[in-house]
C-alpha cells in the first residue's frame, strides 16, 4: 500500500557536534518489575533503505530463561533507531502474529552526527502472542530519492519480566483476536475508505470480548483537524483546505451494527505544520500511537453460534455522505476471554441504543473582507445491555455505554494568514459485569493551534500549539488501568528565503502517570531550539539519574525545505 511521505522534509546544516541529537517523545517508564529477572531478546535488526514494500520479516521464539513460557509478569519493547542525513517522518507498523502491537512514526533525521531516539512500550496485554512463535513484522516504508539519503538503522528488542511469588504472572486473556488484513508479507493494517471488512469466528465458549482500535490520519487525512466542511470551503480561496470537514469518527461495526466508536486524538508527526516544534521532543504519542477500548462483550450471545460474522472498521466524517478524503490506516484486535467449560455460552442482547452516525451540526458566518470561522460539533450515545449464561452457569449483566462529544471551530481571518483551529473531544467509555466496572476509557483531547504567516508573502510563518492528552483507561478488567495527563505547549517559527530556510522552536512538557498498581510518574521538560533547558522526572517509576538541564543553543540555523501545512500558504508547495 501506498505510504505518502508524511510531511516535512528536514535537513540540519552540517554540526560540529559528534553526538547525536537524542529525540524523545514524554511517556512514562514501562510500569515493569525492576527488581524481577530480566531475559532480553533482539526481535529483528535492520537499516530500512529503500524499504518501500519491502518490510523485515523474522520469526520469533518465546525465551525460555525466565520461566515458564507465558508465566512472564511483564514484556517490554525497546524500539532503539539512529539515522542521519535527510529524510521525511515516516509511519511504523509492528504487526505479530496478524496482530497490529504498536503504531509509530520516525522523527525527521538531521545530518551530521544525525539523532538517536529510544522508546519503550509496555507489551504485557500481548502476553498471549508472545507465549507463541510467529511471524513478526515491522512495516517501514522509506525512501532514498534525491534529496533524500536518511536511512533508519533500528534495533527491536523485547524483555521479558520473570514471574515469582512477589512478582505474579500478568493476567492474560485466552486468545487475541485481530481484526487486521492477516497479509503475511506486510503491516496488517487496512486503508480506509473503503470499508474494512473481516470475517471473524469465536469460540462458542467465548464469555467476554475486549475490542482496541488503532487508527491515524494520511495524505489529504493527515491534518483532518484542519480540513474544512464542504459548505464553506469554497468561500476559501482555491486550494486553502481539504473538504470534508475536521470531524472523524473511528467505528466498529459488528454486522453492520455500530458496537462502538472512538473520537480520535490528533497525532502531529514530526514533519508536521512547524517540524522545529518537535525537535529534539516530538509530539505527543508520535512514537506511540494511541489505541481506543471498547468492550464488545454485549455481542457475545450473536457470537458464539460457530459462524463467521462480519467486523467492519471505517473512518467517517460529519459530512451528510459522511466521506472523507484518502487515507486513514485502521486496525483492530480482540482481547477474548473463553469458559472453562468448554460448553457453548448463551444468552441474549436485551437493548441496543445507538445510530449508525453521530449527530453532527456545521454552522459558520463569511464575513465581507473573506473571513471564515466555521464550527463542526458532534455528539454520540451509545447504550447496549446484554445477558450473558456461560457454559458453566454463570450469569453476567453487561451494560455498555458511549458518550462522546466534539467541536471543532477554525478561524481563517486576514486573507488567511491566519489560521487558527480550536478542535476537543471528549470520550467517556464505561462498561459494567455485574454492576462492575469492566472497561473504562474516559478522555479528553483538546487542540489550540494558531498559524499566523508574516505579509506581504506568507512565506515565513509562526505556529503556536496548545495540546492536552488527559485520558483514564482500563482497557479490561484483567490490564492495568491507569490515568494520564499530559500536557504540551509548542511554538515555532519558520522562514523561507533565497538563502534558504530558517526555523527555530521551543517546547514546553509536562506529564503525569498513575497506575491501578501504585506506580506513579512526572516529567516537565522544556526545549529550546534543539537544547534542553528545564527537566524534572519524580514518580517511582522515575529513572534514578534524571537528566541534567541544559543551556539553551543559539536558533540553529536550520535548513529546512518545504514543510506540509494545512492551508495554502505552504511554503513551497506540499506532497
Ligand atoms: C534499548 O536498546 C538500546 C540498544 O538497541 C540500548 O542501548 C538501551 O540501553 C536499551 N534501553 C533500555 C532501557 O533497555
Ligand atoms: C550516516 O548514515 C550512513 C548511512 O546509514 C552511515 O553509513 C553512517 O555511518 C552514518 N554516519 C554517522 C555519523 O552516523
Ligand atoms: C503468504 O500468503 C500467501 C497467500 O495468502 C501464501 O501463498 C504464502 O505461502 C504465504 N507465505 C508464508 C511465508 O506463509
Ligand atoms: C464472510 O463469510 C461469508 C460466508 O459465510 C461470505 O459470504 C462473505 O463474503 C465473507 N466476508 C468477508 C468480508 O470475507
Ligand atoms: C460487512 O459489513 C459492512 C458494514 O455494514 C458492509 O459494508 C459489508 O458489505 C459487509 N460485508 C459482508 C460480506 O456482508
Ligand atoms: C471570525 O472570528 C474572529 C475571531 O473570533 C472574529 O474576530 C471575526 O469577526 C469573525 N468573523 C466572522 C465573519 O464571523
Ligand atoms: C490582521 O489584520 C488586522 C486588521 O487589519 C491587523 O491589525 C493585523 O496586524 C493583521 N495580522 C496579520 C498577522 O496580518
Ligand atoms: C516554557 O518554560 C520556560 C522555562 O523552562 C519558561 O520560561 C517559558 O515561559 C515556558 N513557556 C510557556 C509558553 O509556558
Ligand atoms: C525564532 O525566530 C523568530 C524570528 O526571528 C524570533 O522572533 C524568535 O524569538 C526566535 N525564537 C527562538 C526560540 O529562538
Amino acid at each position: 500500500m501506498l505510504r505518502l511521505p508524511a510531511l516535512t522534509l528536514l535537513a540540519a546544516a552540517v554540526c560540529a557536534a559528534a553526538q547525536p541529537l537524542v529525540d524523545f517523545q514524554v511517556a512514562q517508564p514501562p510500569p515493569l518489575p525492576q527488581d524481577a529477572k530480566q531475559c532480553t531478546v533482539q526481535i529483528l535488526q535492520r537499516t530500512f533503505g529503500f524499504s518501500f514494500g519491502d518490510p523485515e520479516i523474522v520469526q520469533f521464539t518465546p525465551p525460555t530463561d525466565c520461566g515458564p513460557v507465558g508465566s512472564w509478569a511483564g514484556i517490554s519493547l525497546n524500539f532503539t533507531v539512529t539515522s542521519n542525513g535527510t529524510q521525511f517522518d515516516r509511519l511504523g507498523i509492528f504487526t505479530f502474529q496478524n496482530v497490529e502491537i504498536w503504531r509509530t512514526s520516525t522523527p525527521e533525521p538531521t545530518t551530521g552526527a544525525g539523532i538517536i531516539w529510544t522508546y519503550l512500550k509496555d507489551v504485557t496485554r500481548f502476553l498471549p502472542l508472545f507465549a507463541k512463535p510467529g511471524t513478526f513484522i515491522l512495516q517501514l516504508d522509506n525512501l532514498l530519492e534525491t534529496g533524500l539519503d536518511g536511512q533508519y538503522a533500528s534495533t527491536l528488542h523485547a524483555t521479558f519480566f520473570a514471574s515469582s511469588a512477589q512478582h505474579p504472572p500478568a493476567p492474560r486473556a485466552d486468545l487475541i483476536v485481530p481484526v487486521t488484513t492477516l497479509a503475511n508479507d506486510t503491516g496488517n493494517d487496512a486503508s480506509v475508505p473503503p470499508i474494512f471488512s473481516l470475517n471473524v469466528t469465536l469460540p462458542r465458549n467465548t464469555v467476554e470480548v475486549y475490542a482496541e482500535l488503532l487508527a491515524s490520519g494520511n495524505g489529504d487525512e493527515e491534518f483532518w483537524y484542519f480540513n474544512t466542511a464542504n459548505q464553506f470551503v469554497g468561500d476559501l480561496p482555491a486550494g486553502t483546505s481539504f473538504g470534508n470537514g475536521p470531524f472523524r469518527e473511528v467505528r466498529l461495526l459488528i454486522d453492520g451494527t455500530v458496537a462502538g466508536t472512538a473520537f480520535p486524538y490528533a497525532v502531529i508527526f514530526t514533519g508536521g505544520i512547524a517540524p522545529t516544534a518537535w525537535r529534539p521532543i516530538t509530539s505527543y504519542r508520535a512514537l506511540d500511537l494511541p489505541n481506543y477500548f471498547l468492550d464488545v462483550t454485549p455481542f457475545v450471545p450473536l457470537l458464539t453460534d460457530g459462524q463467521p460474522h462480519n467486523f467492519s472498521l471505517d473512518v467517517v466524517s460529519a459530512e451528510s455522505d459522511h466521506a472523507i478524503n484518502q487515507n486513514w490506516f485502521v486496525s483492530g484486535l480482540l482481547q477474548v476471554v473463553t469458559d472453562p467449560s468448554g460448553k457453548p455460552t448463551t444468552g441474549k442482547m436485551n437493548v441496543y441504543q445507538g445510530a449508525p452516525f453521530a449527530q453532527t451540526s456545521t454552522t459558520g458566518s463569511v464575513g465581507a473582507n473573506g473571513d471564515v470561522n466555521v464550527t463542526v460539533k458532534a455528539t454520540r450515545n451509545i447504550r447496549i445491555e446484554s445477558t450473558i449464561v456461560s457454559g458453566s452457569g454463570k450469569v453476567n449483566n453487561v451494560v455498555f455505554t458511549q458518550a462522546l462529544s466534539y467541536s471543532n471551530t477554525q478561524s481563517f481571518l486576514n486573507d488567511t494568514f491566519i489560521q487558527n483551529v480550536q478542535q476537543t473531544a471528549t470520550g467517556a467509555v464505561s462498561s459494567l459485569h455485574n454492576g462492575v466496572p469492566s472497561t473504562i476509557d474516559t478522555y479528553s483531547f483538546p487542540l489550540t493551534i494558531d498559524l499566523t504567516f508574516l505579509p506581504p508573502t506568507g512565506n515565513s510563518f509562526f505556529a503556536d500549539f496548545d495540546h492536552s492528552y488527559t485520558r483514564t483507561v482500563l482497557p479490561s478488567p484483567f490490564i492495568l488501568g491507569s490515568t494520564i495527563q499530559e500536557h504540551q505547549l509548542a511554538h515555532a517559527f519558520f522562514e523561507e528565503t533565497a538563502q534558504g530556510n530558517f526555523g527555530n522552536g521551543t517546547s514546553n512538557n509536562t506529564l503525569n502517570y498513575v497506575d491501578l498498581q501504585g506506580h506513579t510518574y512526572d516529567r516537565e521538560v522544556n526545549a529550546v531550539n534543539t537544547a534542553i533547558v528545564f527537566d524534572h522526572q519524580g514518580g517511582n517509576l522515575a529513572p534514578v539519574a534524571n537528566r541534567k538541564s541544559g543551556v539553551p543553543a543559539s536558533p540553529t540555523k536550520l535548513n529546512l525545505v518545504k514543510p506540509r501545512l494545512p492551508g495554502r500558504r505552504t511554503v513551497g508547495g506540499g506532497q
